[in-house]
Parts: structure tokens; sequence; C-alpha cells
């Protein structure tokens, strides 16, 4: 039965990734719900009811973490609960939408922003808008918590301090700040626009931290070859149309006896097929849309991560397998590491959560990175 579900997912180009279609009888199950909630979804918006529709995926989304900090929630029988949930949201959705009778909402009064016409154009759009929701919290202290707490320490003590080290697709630069707090002897952080970088070069300047932000595209870094002691590169290839390339000149920049650190998303389990199937709804309402109506309902404005999920323009899920062969194909040998952040789905798997296979498939990927 999910079968047409599923290739209709999988013609959508935007998301490229396999789905962890599994024999399991509960994962049909909740493959054959998410297809019943995608469809409720799709036609609330149709009949004039986007709100509803963006406040079911944002509940339903909220809880496939394996923590919920904003409800004090933690998933310790994950796919049990969230078959439990999207049965809870289907219903409270249907019976919501034949009690309302709605206004004609005219969506496009929403689109505000013009249709970029490339990949990075697209992307580079989106993350300067969605990091405009950090405040300085964000950038400084929890940056340095969440680094500290992912990276072995002797990697911090032996390949970050004192060194040259580049921030590749650095964003807000709130990582970039944190890898100079830990001791970098020169930090660089390049993405694709300097707009997305303005409020932590002004940080930097105030406070004295020496750190460099340039434009730049991961796929043409502005170096030479062999330069850094130290790549950091977290979460930024899955979003560029080839992470092997970028993983090419990832190597090419590094130095012979330097390391890397890599996150980029897995792929498979109830997690990231969810997530690829909500993305189906948001290309029907725009960002502007669904940003204020997180708001209305109170939503912290640092948690972008749903519209950043919803609306990136490219987000490509991969095995574990596809990625060990990958690095192998681009001359790195590589070691996972598991950080000790509750809200990390590959600490959950470690932790022996039940279901944890089935509900976050392969994970995260976090791996520090070498040269052969
Ligand atoms: C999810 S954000 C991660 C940012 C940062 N590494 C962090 O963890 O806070 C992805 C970033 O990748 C950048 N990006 C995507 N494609 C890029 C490209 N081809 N060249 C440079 N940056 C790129 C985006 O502009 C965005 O800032």
């Amino acid at each position: 039965m999910p079968r047409s579900f599923w290739s209709r997912i999988d013609k959508d180009d935007c998301d490229k990734g396999n789905t962890v279609n599994s024999d399991d009888i509960e994962c049909r199950r909740y493959e054959e719900l998410l297809e019943e909630f995608v469809e409720l979804c799709e036609g609330l918006v149709e009949r004039g009811l986007p709100y509803l529709a963006v406040i079911l995926c944002h509940e339903l989304y909220r809880f496939l973490y394996p923590v919920e900090p904003y409800a004090n929630f933690t998933n310790t029988e994950p796919v049990g609960f969230v078959i439990g949930h999207i049965k809870r949201l289907i219903k409270s959705g249907q019976s919501f939408s034949k009690s309302v009778v709605p206004y004609d909402v005219n969506l496009s009064l929403f689109s505000c922003c013009k249709e970029e016409q490339t990949l990075e154009k697209s992307t580079s759009a989106l993350y300067s808008e969605l990091w405009g929701g950090f405040d300085t919290d964000d950038l400084t202290n929890e940056s340095f918590r969440l680094l500290t707490s992912r990276l072995p320490k002797h990697i911090i003590e032996e390949n970050i301090v004192g060194k040259k080290v580049l921030d590749m697709g650095c964003g807000s630069g709130r990582y970039s700040i944190a890898l100079a707090r830990v001791g970098a002897g020169q930090v660089i952080g390049v993405d694709l626009q300097s707009k997305s970088f303005a409020v932590a070069k002004q940080w930097c300047e105030d406070n004295n931290l020496s750190v460099q932000f340039e434009e730049g595209n991961v796929h043409q870094l502005p170096f030479n070859d062999n330069v850094f002691d130290f790549v950091f590169c977290n979460g930024v290839l899955h979003h560029t149309d080839s992470i092997e390339k970028g993983l090419q000149e990832l190597s090419r920049v590094l130095k012979r006896s330097g390391k890397a650190f890599l996150y980029l998303y897995a792929s498979g389990g109830v997690f990231w097929t969810t997530r690829r199937a909500l993305r189906r709804i948001f290309k029907r309402i725009p960002i502007a849309y669904t940003k204020s109506v997180l708001q209305m309902i109170g939503m912290p404005s640092k948690r972008f991560v749903f519209c950043d999920t919803w609306y990136v323009p490219q987000e490509t899920h991969t095995t574990r397998k596809q990625l060990t062969e990958m690095l192998e194909r681009t001359g790195f040998s590589c070691d996972k590491i598991i950080g000790n952040n509750m809200f990390d789905l590959d600490a959950a798997i470690e932790r022996d959560v039940t279901d944890a296979k089935k509900m976050w498939g392969d994970g995260e990927h976090r791996y520090i990175l070498e040269l052969q």
C-alpha cells in the first residue's frame, strides 16, 4: 500500500536519499499514517486552512527528536509514541477542519521574495534570513557548548588549539567564534554571502576576537592547496548539489597532516522519512506565512530548524554506507564520533533507546576525517 507514496516522494528532485521502507509492521503502519497525514495537510492548504497544516507539521516534527526540551519530553519509546501521536494529529486536523469555515487566504501575498535563479542564490537567501533569528547567546555561548560537547577533547587540544582552521560554510559564524574561543590560532569562516556573518563579524570586532570572514563557495574555495590544519564543516555539503565535490575541495585545502570534522544528515527510519515527506507540504506554503504562524504560536525564533528543514532548496540524505564509500573515494579515512548531546540522534542510538534504528535510521553523520 505505501509503495505509490514512496515512489512519489522519490520523484522529488529536491530530495535525494533512501527511505527505510522496512518490512517491520509498525513502520509500515507509520508509513500509511504518514501518507494520510500529508494528504490531510495538502487538503488543508487547498481548503484555506494553511495555518492548521503548519501547526500540525510542527507538532509532528518536534516530537521526532530524542528529546523535546520545550515540552520537557524524552522519547523513550519513539516509534510507538509517534504512531499514537500522528493518529491523534490526524484526528484533530480532520475534526477541526470540519468545524471551521475558512477565510479566503491569499498565500501569494506572502510570497514576497523573488525566485532565485541558482541553487547557491536561493540557499544563501534562505539562510541569511534565518540567521536573523539568532541572538548573541546562540552566536557565542550555545555554539561553544555544542562544539565542546561534540568534538573529542584530544582533537580540540591537538588539532585546533594554536592551529589554522577553516569553518567551511560558516553561516552565522557561530562555530567560527566557538573555534576561536577554544583557542584556534587563526580562524577563517567562508560562506556564500557576507550578509550571513555580518553580526558575527561585528561581535568579533567589538570583543577583540580574531576571526576572518570571507565570501566563497565550498565547491571552489578561495584558498591554495594544503593550507589548513583543521577544517570544520558542519551541516553544509548536503545543501549543495554534490557532497563529493565538497569533500574533494576539503581535501585540497587540508594539509596532509591535518584533520577535519564533518557533519552530514543521514538517512532512513521514521525521522528522515517524515522529514522528506513534510517538505512536500511546504512547497505549497510561502516561508513568510509559515514563519508568522510559528511566531504566533510562540515558537522561539532561534528554533529555525523547522523552516530550515522545510524550505532549504537542497537536502541530500545519505546512508552510512554511501558516505563511507564516498569518503574512501575522496581519499579520507574516518572515525565516527558521538558526543554527549541529548538532542543528537546518534547519542540516542548509542544509548540504545528502544527501536532507535527504526526511529532514526542511520542517525547523523559526525566524523573526524584524515587524509589517507
Ligand atoms: C545549515 S547551515 C550551517 C551553517 C554553519 N556551518 C553552522 O553549523 O552553523 C548551511 C550553510 O551552508 C551554506 N552553504 C550552502 N551551500 C554553500 C556553498 N555552495 N558554498 C558556501 N556555503 C554554502 C549556507 O549558506 C548556510 O549558511
